[in-house]
C-alpha cells in the first residue's frame, strides 16, 4: 500500500495532521513534526557509536512509543531490538513486527504477566526484568501454560532508587531461581541507572555512573563464579552511555532520548562542557504551534498549550530563535513574550518540547518533514498504552 492510498479516506484537520507530500506550511497545528534529517543523523550516529564501542543498541521505546522510529532504528542505527516499560506497549511493538522486545520493567499483575507470556507465540523474544524472587514462580507458570519462554534480566537498583535489588546476594539468588524454573531463561541484568542522566555536570554523573558500575560488576563476578554468566548486562541512557560503553562490563545500551532530543536534555553538558543539543545530538522532535492572536503588542499567543505537551521538565523552547520566549501555558494556550512584533497571525513556530517522553504520549501523530515537504506520517502507535 503506498502512502497516499493508505491516507486516501482521511481528512486533514478532522483526522490527521498532515498527509504526505503537503507543504509543511499546510500541516494543522499544534502537532509533533519530525526532521527527518537531523533524526536519521542522530540514529546513525548513536549505531555508530554503539558498533564501534562492541555493544548492543536495544533503543528505548517508550520514549517514542512508535513502530516505525523503531523499525529506522533497526535499520540505519542497527538497534537489536526494543526496550519498552509495559505490557501493552510490548504489545503493540510485537504486533507491528519488532523481534526482540524487553519490557525493562517489573510485571506482576497476574493478567499481565498472562498477556506477557502469550507473546513469543507471535513470533518475538521477550525478555522481562524481576526484582522479587516471589515474581519468579509466577512468570514460569504462565510461560509454561503458554508453552513458550521468557527470557529474565535481574533488575539491580544501581542508584535510581525504584524497581531492582541492592545488593549482589539478591541478585544472586533470584538469578539461580530462575535458571531452575520452567519457561525462563536468565539472560542477563538490567541496570539503568535513570537518576543521574539529567544531572549538567560529566563528572557529576561519572561519578553516579562508577558507583552503579561497581555495584554491577561486583553482581557479575558473582554470577560467574556460580556458573551464571549473564549474556547481556543491559542499562544506559543519553546522559550516560559512553560510561557504560566504556565500563567492560556491560554490553548493551538503552539509550532513547537521543533520537529527538528535548530542551531539558539538551542543556546538559558534555565532557567539554557542551550543551549535549549544540554537537553531539540534533533537535529532531518539534511541536509545531501557529500564533492565533497578537493584539498585545509584545505578546503571541500560540496554539500549543498543556494539551499539546509535558512541561514537567520545562516550558518548551522557541526553535532557532532568540527573539521570542515561551513564557507560559494552559490548557490550549501557550504565551510567547514577543518583545519587538516580530511575530504575527498565522506564523508558525517549532517549539522543542521540555520532555519528549510525555510530550510525545499525548499526540497520535508524527510528521515527518524533509525539505518544507512533508514525507510521512506515522502514528503514535503506542500512545495512552500505560497499562
Ligand atoms: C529503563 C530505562 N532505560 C533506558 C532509558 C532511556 O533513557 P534516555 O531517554 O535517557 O536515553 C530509560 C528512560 O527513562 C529507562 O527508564
Amino acid at each position: 500500500m503506498t502512502a497516499h492510498d493508505r491516507y486516501a479516506n482521511l481528512e486533514v484537520g478532522y483526522d490527521i495532521p498532515a498527509k504526505p507530500g503537503m507543504d509543511e506550511a499546510d500541516i494543522q497545528t499544534p502537532c509533533l513534526i519530525l526532521d527527518l534529517d537531523a533524526l536519521e543523523r542522530n540514529i546513525a550516529k548513536m549505531g555508530t557509536y554503539a558498533k564501534a564501542h562492541g555493544m548492543r543498541h536495544r533503543s528505548h521505546g517508550k520514549m517514542h512509543k512508535s513502530v516505525d522510529v523503531q523499525k529506522l532504528q533497526e535499520k540505519l542505527g542497527g538497534a537489536v531490538g526494543v526496550c519498552c516499560q509495559k505490557v501493552s506497549e510490548a504489545e503493540v511493538f510485537v504486533r507491528g513486527g519488532i523481534k526482540d522486545v524487553l519490557v525493562s520493567n517489573q510485571v506482576r499483575d497476574p493478567l499481565k504477566i498472562d498477556r506477557l507470556a502469550r507473546l513469543p507465540k507471535l513470533g518475538s523474544s521477550i525478555i522481562v526484568c524481576v526484582d522479587d524472587i516471589a515474581n519468579v514462580a509466577d512468570l514460569s507458570a504462565a510461560a509454561v501454560r503458554h508453552d513458550t519462554e521468557l527470557g529474565v534480566f535481574v533488575e539491580i537498583d544501581c542508584g535510581a532508587g525504584r524497581c531492582g535489588v541492592t545488593t549482589t546476594e539478591a541478585v544472586l539468588r533470584i538469578a539461580k531461581a530462575v535458571d531452575a524454573a520452567p519457561g525462563l531463561k536468565f539472560t542477563g541484568i538490567q541496570a539503568y541507572q535513570g537518576a543521574m542522566q539529567h544531572l549538567d555536570s560529566y563528572a557529576a554523573r561519572k561519578d553516579k555512573l562508577d558507583i552503579a558500575i561497581a555495584m554491577v560488576a561486583e553482581a557479575v563476578t558473582a554470577l560467574k563464579a556460580a556458573g551464571l554468566d549473564p549474556e547481556l548486562v543491559s542499562g544506559g541512557g543519553t546522559g550516560s552511555y559512553y560510561f557504560e560503553a566504556g565500563s567492560g562490563v556491560y554490553n548493551e545500551l538503552q539509550c532513547g532520548s537521543y533520537a529527538f532530543m528535548d530542551a531539558d536534555y539538551g542543556r546538559i553538558l558534555d565532557a567539554d562542557g557542551q550543551r549535549i543539543d549544540r554537537g553531539e545530538w540534533e533537535n529532531a522532535l518539534f511541536i509545531l504551534t501557529s500564533v492565533m492572536s497578537h493584539v498585545k503588542p509584545d505578546k503571541a499567543i500560540c496554539d500549543a498549550g498543556l494539551k499539546a505537551q509535558s512541561i514537567d521538565s520545562g516550558l518548551p523552547v522557541v526553535f532557532g530563535r532568540d527573539d521570542v520566549t515561551y513564557v507560559k501555558c494552559s490548557d490550549e494556550h501557550g504565551v510567547i513574550e514577543d518583545p519587538n512584533g516580530a511575530l504575527k497571525v498565522n506564523d508558525r513556530l517549532r517549539l522543542v518540547p521540555g520532555h519528549c517522553d510525555p510530550t510525545c504520549n499525548v499526540h497520535d501523530w508524527y510528521v515527518g518533514v524533509r525539505g518544507g515537504k512533508v514525507e510521512c506520517l506515522w502514528p503514535v502507535s503506542a500512545r495512552g498504552k500505560a497499562y
